[in-house]
């Protein structure tokens, strides 16, 4: 059996790069080979400022030299993850930094956060359409269950109409920032071949809801940003195609015997 050393998928020679994607929101994005996908960071800049998500850490030390490019690392107010899993926020060391605030869903709080040895508590937790103030930007939880993790949730930024969805409405490639092309077959694609999803019923639930929330840019954490034209597409495809796990994970076909 293959032992398994740390530095696996660490993705540390990954270049990383950085653009303002709409109104002091900046995308850190970091494009990982072997994957073929990009790792993307949002920081909200604000009178507090906000990263949501953090990368694996191998990425961390670029994703932290970008954040320094835009602010100081100590005026860091909060780093958010959306669901429990090393590429939301393998970068723990962004906590180290005093006076930085985890805020996350309250099931990763529940399941993930409390009754651990040496894991953060230090946290914010929120329930569905709750709400925190980071100066002009309001940040809103949406709970978002089972998309693709029990603890999932995602971001809207109510001024700017900005919808953070994590793992949904992700695409493959190293594109650019924002692209209008209608990249939605190579996500059903993706998904298919990850094997992310257990079934389509939550996804499509989620969808419907964010679809009326009518975003004005919607930031996935792997692939490009999708502005308001383009994103009815991909809101289609999840409803139109299958993409639930069947037997393929992570690009490798499952033998149950
Ligand atoms: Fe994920
Ligand atoms: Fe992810």
């Amino acid at each position: 059996m293959p032992e398994v050393s740390r530095d696996y998928h660490v993705a540390k020679d990954s270049p990383v790069s950085v653009s303002e994607i709409t109104d002091g929101i900046y995308r850190i994005s970091g494009f990982v080979k072997e994957f073929g996908i990009t790792f993307n960071q949002f920081l909200i800049n604000d009178e507090k400022p906000t990263l949501i998500h953090t990368g694996p850490i191998g990425l961390y030390e670029r994703v932290e030299e970008k954040v320094r490019e835009i602010i100081s690392l100590d005026k860091l107010s909060y780093v958010a993850f959306l669901h429990f899993e090393s590429d939301e926020w393998g970068g723990m060391e962004f906590l180290k930094t005093p006076g930085v605030k985890l805020l996350c869903s309250d099931l990763s709080s529940k399941l993930n956060l409390v009754g651990w040895n040496n894991v953060p508590v230090n946290h914010i937790s929120f329930w569905d359409n709750e709400t925190i103030k980071t100066g002009r930007r309001t940040l809103r939880f949406i709970m978002t269950p089972h998309v693709h993790h029990w603890d999932s949730m995602m971001i809207f930024e109510d001024t700017t109409k900005s919808l953070f969805t994590s793992d949904l409405f992700i695409q493959p490639g190293d594109n650019k920032p924002t692209v209008s092309d209608d990249l939605s077959e190579s996500m059903i694609a993706l998904y298919k071949a990850a094997g992310i999803f257990a079934s389509e019923g939550p996804v499509r639930q989620t969808t419907r809801r964010l679809v009326k929330m009518e975003p004005r840019m919607v930031f996935p954490m792997h692939g490009s940003c999708i502005d308001k034209s383009t994103f009815p597409k991909y809101a289609d495809a999840i409803m139109r195609n299958e993409f639930a796990y069947s037997d393929v994970l992570l690009g490798q076909k499952l033998e149950v015997s």
